[in-house]
């Protein structure tokens, strides 16, 4: 079986992050979804509402696992045997970071990286610019899957 990992924050999952699951699904027979849980810095959403979030808007696609991870990424590929990480590449500022990342995993464990261009329609989009002009009233609609629009709308109004 082709495994793949698309790991990130994902606080909340925006339509970028879903295009490049979608795209990932079409090339593997079995794509995890890893959730950063990150000791350091609180989220907006807790980490188990946006693995809720990721299922629920990865369900239709049938070939997606949801799973959350501390330490290095390439500990827990090597735990799942999954020996590719699928990133989306937004635009040139991307490049620098991505590329030192893909590198030290390739080196700490011969763990690859694909790159995919993300979607023109998503290339400015991420989900602290989503979270920031949500929190001042903007309109995030088509930026977010909608069932993530209704849970970010009532985790402001609380907050
Ligand atoms: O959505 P993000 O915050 O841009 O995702 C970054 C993520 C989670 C992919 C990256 O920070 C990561 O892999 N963190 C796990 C810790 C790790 O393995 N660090 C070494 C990377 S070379």
């Amino acid at each position: 079986m082709r495994r793949c990992v698309c790991p990130g924050s994902f606080d909340p999952v925006t339509n970028g992050h879903l295009d490049v699951i979608e795209r990932a699904s079409r090339l593997y027979d079995e794509v995890t979804v890893a959730v950063l849980v990150n000791t350091t810095k609180q989220g907006l959403f807790p980490v188990e509402e946006r693995m809720d979030m990721l299922r629920e808007v990865t369900e239709g696609l049938g070939n997606i696992r949801v799973d959350s991870f501390d330490g290095l990424l390439v500990d827990h590929c090597r735990e799942r045997d999954i020996p590719v990480v699928v990133k989306g590449l937004r635009a040139v500022s991307d490049f620098d970071y991505e590329l030192q990342m893909a590198q030290m995993n390739h080196r700490l464990s011969g763990l690859e990286t694909l790159f995919v261009a993300t979607n023109p329609e998503y290339s400015f989009l991420s989900s602290s610019l989503v979270k920031e002009v949500a929190t001042f009233g903007g309109d995030v609609r088509g930026l977010v899957p909608d069932p993530v629009l209704d849970r970010l709308v009532t985790r402001l109004r609380r907050s």
